[in-house]
């Protein structure tokens, strides 16, 4: 079929239309998503207004200008004041619109943005569209009837599984579910849209209207669905908000007449956007993309980065490795004889058996993959690479041995790079000739499996140095955080003070099994004595050692985990730490003979035991957390306090609806936090000192945010 040529266009804000033939073509245009703000639906109700005036418009095709359909409702003006129309009147409006509505998708159909598809009377998408209801990740629900309409079209279960896992289906998928009608062949979906509607138009097909489909039909099939949604929700959404309103709202869909069962989403979808779930989860979103402007990532361009090496193949060398390797780079790792490479090899091989075994991965990708791995135990194998990093023992002579075969070997321009937890990195750049190469990259263990990145800046660092350590970790889809040097960068140097927090506790009367389930029913998967037993004891054990002769006499030092690693016991790896773990078990058990060494070392201390609430665990847990998040924004540590939660949110577990603990602190009132530390301090002086950004924050009445804006 022949285009027709187009009428002159007519803009309303970011929506445009303009007829070509019979068909009004609406072109959203709201850079950088096509996000749903109140100008844009101001803009798509005109043209359907438009449309219908139009007695020449046979047909209406709506599309996204760049590189998206629509991402959804503007995440930004949740929280302000409504401003007409609302989404929920504008999808009503094109659903009742009198002509054929065709959504023709390509890029993100999102959320509102899938919502505004499901309401046009006909769907296509382009072979790279991604379409899905992600509402629940911002502790939403679909409030544009999603929840109505889905459900209508392609049947309770996969609607309910789309919603409640927020994910994005692909076009194909779309097409099989009955999402969209017709699958298109370019990536561009406005000239077959277009096409599509004309052939409609030619057709004269009626409009068919989504409430009106029969999804529903088969009542028992639904009704099944729903209760085993509901029962799932119940065990795996423990403690989250939207879930279960998303069950609520689908249920409308099965018992109430359309009409009915919009409201009662809508009633659902309010109670979603007051709950604090919602603005901690939403924080969340805007956090992680802001982390991702430093001011390096602005002022340089990364170095190439076409080839990496790697020192050392324990723990977290072999993880880096298996990195970057997932990401497509040659690897090349150096180890410090034959045997501890022949291990190192076999670290990373035995990544992807497990795959194997688990039926992820064939034998022939993983040789695909481990064609891109070689092995030296000369550094000379480094002459070309574009990056190393050092994962070597946490010891400053052997890195610094290892920097100044780095220094010697490697091109002019390589990044230089150590994975080290807490070692002084301007120390290690000013012992080879050039600091400016050298960066700090904290990879998390497993280091191919947590997602956060502290790239940790040295003073001499070059911009475009920084801006690389950026560059891999997009390359290795790792979510980045500016850090500056100091004992445990941002996320260790926090860890430190609220783990003291909860020894004092343990020592004071508290259990460690009452302090785990306390920081786990606040939402974190595991508590601190489980995390110590995990990551294995004999490793705090040998740090506190070797900083024993600088710590301050006066400052209180609980010693129940050393008298727990003198016998022996490192956590799982041992059967034995805080908990015991029968035959190998990964859940402990609470240990009669942990709770004897604690009785004894409250006896030693002449402490009289305590009892604890919950609520206290968590008011001093997160009161030294924030404390000691606020003195590393004070000291330039952390950027902003966002930072400090992405930190948290992606390399502690920290759980994501409470937006991480600075978001947290907001949450709860800064000046409460505060007078909780002041009281706290009256026992024991020298671990409770306010944070000074803490007591200027109150004594202004600001908070954290104030403090967010991008540099
Ligand atoms: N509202 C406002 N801003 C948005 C937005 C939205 N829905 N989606 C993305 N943005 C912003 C981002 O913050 C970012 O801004 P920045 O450049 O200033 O940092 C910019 O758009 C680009 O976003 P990304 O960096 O994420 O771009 P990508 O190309 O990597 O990803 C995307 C594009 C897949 C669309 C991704 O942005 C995304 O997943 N967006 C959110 C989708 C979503 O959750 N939609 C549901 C919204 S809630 C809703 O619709 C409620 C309704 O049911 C009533
Ligand atoms: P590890 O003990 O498992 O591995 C260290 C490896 O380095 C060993 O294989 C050893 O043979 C090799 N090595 C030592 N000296 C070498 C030399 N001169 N040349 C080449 N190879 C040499 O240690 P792990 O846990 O992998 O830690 C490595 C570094 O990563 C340390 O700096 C540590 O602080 C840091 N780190 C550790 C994390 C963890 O959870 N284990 C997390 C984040 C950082």
């Amino acid at each position: 079929m022949a285009t027709p040529t187009p009428s002159p266009s007519t803009s309303n804000g970011p929506v445009t239309f303009q007829r070509q033939g019979d068909v009004c073509v609406v072109t959203i245009d709201n850079p950088p998503v096509n996000a749903l703000g109140v100008d844009v639906r101001r803009g798509l109700a005109a043209a359907i207004d438009a449309a219908e005036a139009d007695s020449g418009a046979k047909a209406v095709l709506i599309v996204g200008a760049g590189r998206n359909f629509i991402a959804g409702a503007d995440i930004r003006e949740f929280g302000q004041a409504p401003q007409q129309p609302s989404l929920p009147e504008v999808c009503l409006k094109i659903e009742n619109c009198s002509k054929p509505v065709v959504a023709a998708i390509h890029g993100a159909a999102l959320g509102g943005g899938l919502e505004i598809a499901l309401s046009a009377h006909y769907r296509l998408a382009a072979p790279t569209a991604k379409l899905g209801l992600p509402e629940v990740a911002l502790g939403l629900l679909p409030g544009s009837g999603g929840t109505q309409r889905a459900p209508r079209l392609i049947g309770v279960k996969p609607a309910l599984e789309l919603m409640l896992s927020g994910r994005h289906a692909g076009a194909k998928e779309a097409l099989s579910l009955g999402l969209i009608d017709r699958l298109g062949a370019e990536a561009d979906a406005r000239a077959e849209g277009l096409a599509y509607a004309q052939e409609l138009v030619a057709a004269n097909a009626p409009v068919r209207r989504t409430r009106d489909a029969a999804g529903l039909a088969d009542k028992e099939a639904a009704r099944a669905a729903l209760e085993a949604a509901r029962a799932d929700t119940a065990k795996k959404s423990r403690g989250l908000f939207s879930p279960m309103k998303i069950v609520e709202a689908v249920e409308g869909a099965l018992t109430l007449p359309f009409d009915e069962g919009m409201a009662l989403e809508r009633k659902l979808f309010l109670q979603c956007i007051d709950s604090p779930q919602r603005a901690g989860l939403i924080h969340a979103f805007f956090a992680e993309r802001e982390v991702l402007k430093a001011p390096e990532t602005r002022s340089a361009s990364p170095r190439p980065l076409t080839s990496a090496g790697i020192v050392g193949g324990g723990t977290m060398g072999a993880g880096i490795a298996v990195a970057m390797l997932d990401a497509g780079l040659p690897v090349t790792m150096v180890e410090r004889d034959e045997p501890s490479l022949a291990r190192g090899r076999a670290h990373v091989e035995k990544v992807y058996d497990g795959l194997i075994a688990k039926g992820r991965m064939t034998p022939e990708a993983k040789a695909a993959v481990m064609a891109r791995f070689s092995g030296s135990t000369s550094y000379d194998a480094f002459a070309s690479v574009d990056i190393v990093v050092e994962a070597v023992f946490e010891e400053m002579g052997v890195k610094k041995a290892v920097f100044a075969e780095l220094d010697r070997v490697c091109k002019k321009g390589a990044v230089l790079a150590t994975n080290t937890s807490y070692l002084d990195i301007d120390e290690i750049a000013a012992s080879i000739s050039r600091p400016q190469d050298v960066v700090g990259l904290h990879f998390f263990s497993p280091a191919n499996i947590m997602k956060l990145l502290e790239i940790v800046v040295p003073a001499k660092v070059s911009a475009d140095v920084v801006a690389t350590g950026f560059e891999l970790a997009k390359k290795l889809k790792k979510v980045p955080v500016r850090a500056g040097v100091c004992d445990g960068f941002i996320g260790n140097r926090i860890l430190a003070v609220y783990r003291q927090a909860a020894d004092h506790m343990m020592e004071d009367g508290a259990s460690p099994y009452e302090i785990d389930a306390a920081v786990r029913n606040f939402g974190y998967p595991m508590g601190p004595f489980q995390v110590s037993d995990l990551a294995g004891g004999d490793i705090g054990w040998a740090t506190r050692k070797r900083k024993a002769a600088t710590r301050d006499p006066q400052a209180r030092y609980v010693q129940v985990a050393d008298r727990i690693c003198e016998r022996g016991w490192f956590g799982q790896k041992t059967q034995r730490g805080y908990y015991l773990y029968p035959e190998g078990a990964r859940t402990g058990v609470p240990d009669p003979e942990v709770l004897a060494i604690i009785d004894a070392e409250r006896v030693r201390a002449g402490i009289t035991p305590r009892s604890f609430t919950e609520e206290e665990i968590m008011r001093r847990y997160m009161a030294a957390m924030v404390n000691e998040g606020a003195n590393v924004v004070l000291q330039r540590i952390a950027l902003r306090p966002l930072d400090v939660d992405v930190t948290f949110l992606y390399g502690y577990g920290f759980p994501r609806h409470r937006g991480g603990p600075m978001k947290y602190a907001d949450t709860v009132g800064l000046p409460k936090v505060l007078a909780d530390i002041r009281e706290f301090a009256k026992a024991d002086p020298i671990f409770w000192k306010p944070s000074p950004l803490l007591v200027e924050l109150v004594e202004r009445g600001a908070d954290f945010a104030s403090l967010n804006q991008s540099e």
